[in-house]
């Protein structure tokens, strides 16, 4: 019997690393979109953790991009990858981050461990729906009770531009995988582990296929579409902030209602 599918297993061909990584100096569109991620992810440091002993988890982390952009700023850097491939070219840039090479779904070697800052990115989307949420179940119990976790979508189905992409997949190649996610489909899978989105930094707005956009074109895009909140929605790869839910438990105390 053919064995099923698991995005575990995507990235483990031997040059997976080396290409993964190419593909950000060889894609406008990725160049584009990492550029808007370090902003916003280095406001999203000084915003909530100015002052703060911050500890980094970098779940699903591959080569070390956001491990990399992240871990001279915060106090102690662990991050995790199943991938060899992957991670052979994280070891080379990372130098203050302890690297582990774990499937922390089904061996959480970091149990009783606490994070106070858990990325994941380029990983929800891409899952399935079994491991989704078995990721997002696991990363819910590492995190700290006043920590954030921080996620990207980016084939988030609100943009125009991936709805026109899943639908050309589907007929082309209605067996193959195109993953997308909604910001509805985001919200249900944090709620489902006692967590909210608080924020979410839109991304990408402007992404034609086969046209090429030049960079400043996109970012002055990004700029002017952003500012509203209506738009929020229709961004290519949305990055989600989330924490604790509210009426959840915080320190040991109840919150709200008798
Ligand atoms: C598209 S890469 C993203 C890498 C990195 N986060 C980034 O944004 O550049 C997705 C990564 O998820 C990893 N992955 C898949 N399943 C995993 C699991 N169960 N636990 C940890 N990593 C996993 C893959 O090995 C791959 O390195």
């Amino acid at each position: 019997m053919a064995e099923e599918y698991t995005y575990r297993d995507s990235h483990k061909a031997l040059d997976k690393g080396e290409v993964y990584d190419g593909n950000y100096e060889r894609i406008p569109w990725r160049r584009f979109l990492w550029s808007r991620e370090q902003k916003i992810l280095l406001s999203i440091l000084e915003k909530y953790f100015e002052g703060r002993d911050t500890h980094l988890l970098d779940f699903a982390c591959g080569t070390g991009r956001i491990t990399g952009l992240l871990e001279d700023r915060v106090k102690t850097s662990t991050a995790v990858d199943v991938s060899p491939s992957m991670l052979a070219v994280a070891r080379t840039k990372l130098k203050r981050t302890e690297i582990i090479e774990a499937d922390i779904t089904t061996d959480n070697v970091l149990k009783g461990r606490k994070f106070n800052l858990i990325t994941a990115f380029r990983f929800f989307v891409n899952a399935e729906p079994s491991l989704r949420s078995q990721a997002m179940t696991t990363l819910a119990g590492l995190l700290s009770e006043d920590g954030l976790l921080v996620f990207n979508n980016h084939h988030n189905l609100g943009s125009p531009w991936i709805k026109v992409a899943n639908w050309r997949h589907r007929q082309k190649d209605p067996d193959g995988i195109f993953n997308v996610m909604g910001i509805k489909q985001m919200n249900e899978l944090v709620e489902a582990v006692g967590l909210e989105i608080k924020e979410l930094y839109p991304i990408g707005f402007f992404h034609p296929p086969k046209i090429p956009v030049s960079y400043f074109f996109n970012i002055a895009v990004d700029a002017v579409a952003g500012r509203f909140q209506c738009l929020k929605r229709l961004s290519e790869s949305p990055i989600a902030v989330c924490t604790r839910r509210r009426s959840h438990t915080i320190s040991g105390q109840p919150k709200g209602g008798t």
